[in-house]
């Protein structure tokens, strides 16, 4: 199953950091940030990634990542020549998707939750387009969904000053192949970019949108600006430190669905054995 990870972007708003460093490659606590989406679209079943880079930023994601043959991932890279909005990866990301469905992630947003990976699941499994929406205090800055009494949606707009509802579009989702159709049929948006909530509202329009509510058992965390990404790193450092378990760990994710076996593992710890990262995998490997 084919999933995509968006990693380019500008990071604005986390000028300076953003200056020399790609976003996604930031740490938010003790790994780099795109480590959570990554394992979260591990998590719903995806073996075959593409990661779509800034041209300038291919270089340490490929020294990140390689091919993924050790996490027992297919990963391949694409370059978006500048930032022109979300849906532009699937312009961009049209050969890697070919005729099948696609799952989405967006590099900077984290997802937790006991249930995430049948969540997760669910949408790659799905018809037409699956997003999740999660009830934020302040909507403003996203696509926010609204629903009906029966609680289907209709109608989808991105970033309303007056918000019809609390329920913001999170950073994953799911698709039929022929996104890269709708996609290339859009017009710009106002700032110039391809935007997916006009993807989004198409498959409204056409009775083929699915929104899952992610409940209050779920955290859906970005990383855009510098309060939310302290806040993401303490949520991790809180949650790793109680339960000694840590969250976005492609390894374990890896080892745990059988991608890779207890001496692909081994193999992994053999050169970070006095990391905090690498002793946490020592432990798994004892322990289970
Ligand atoms: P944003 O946070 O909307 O944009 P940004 O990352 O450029 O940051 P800023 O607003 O501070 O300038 O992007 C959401 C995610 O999508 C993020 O992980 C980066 C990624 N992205 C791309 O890879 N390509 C793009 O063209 C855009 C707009 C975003």
């Amino acid at each position: 199953m084919k999933g995509i990870v968006l990693s380019g972007g500008s990071g604005t708003r986390l000028y300076p950091m953003t200056r020399a460093a790609n976003k996604q490659l930031l740490p938010v606590y003790n790994k780099p940030m795109v480590y959570y989406p990554l394992s979260t679209l591990m998590l719903a079943g995806c073996r075959e990634i593409l990661l779509v880079v800034n041209p300038q930023d291919e270089a340490s994601y490929r020294r990140l990542f390689g091919d993924g043959r050790q996490w027992g991932l297919a990963i391949d890279y694409a370059v978006q020549p500048t930032p022109g909005g979300i849906a532009e990866v699937f312009l961009v990301g049209r050969r890697f998707i070919g005729g099948d469905r696609v799952g989405l992630i967006l590099g900077d947003n984290m997802f937790y939750g006991d249930a995430l990976p049948a969540m997760a699941e669910r949408g790659m499994r799905g018809q037409g387009a699956v997003i999740y929406a999660y009830w934020v205090s302040d909507p403003r800055a996203y696509g926010v969904v609204e629903f009906d009494a029966g609680g289907r949606p209709v109608g989808i707009v991105e970033k309303p000053e007056a918000p019809r509802s609390n329920w913001a579009v999170t950073g994953l989702y799911f698709y039929d192949a022929d996104v890269c159709d709708i996609a290339a049929g859009l017009p710009r948006s106002g700032r110039g970019e391809l935007e997916i909530t006009d993807v989004n509202a198409r498959y409204l329009k056409e009775g083929r949108l699915s929104v899952e509510k992610m409940g209050r058992g779920y955290a859906w965390l970005d990383t855009g600006t510098p309060s939310s990404l302290l806040r993401a790193a303490q949520f991790v450092e809180t949650v790793e430190d109680r339960q000694g378990l840590q969250i976005g760990c492609p390894e374990e994710v890896a080892w745990r669905k059988g991608y890779i076996d207890d001496s692909g593992l081994a193999e992994l710890i053999e050169p970070i054995r006095d990391s905090e990262y690498g002793k946490y995998l020592q432990r798994l490997l004892a322990r289970g």
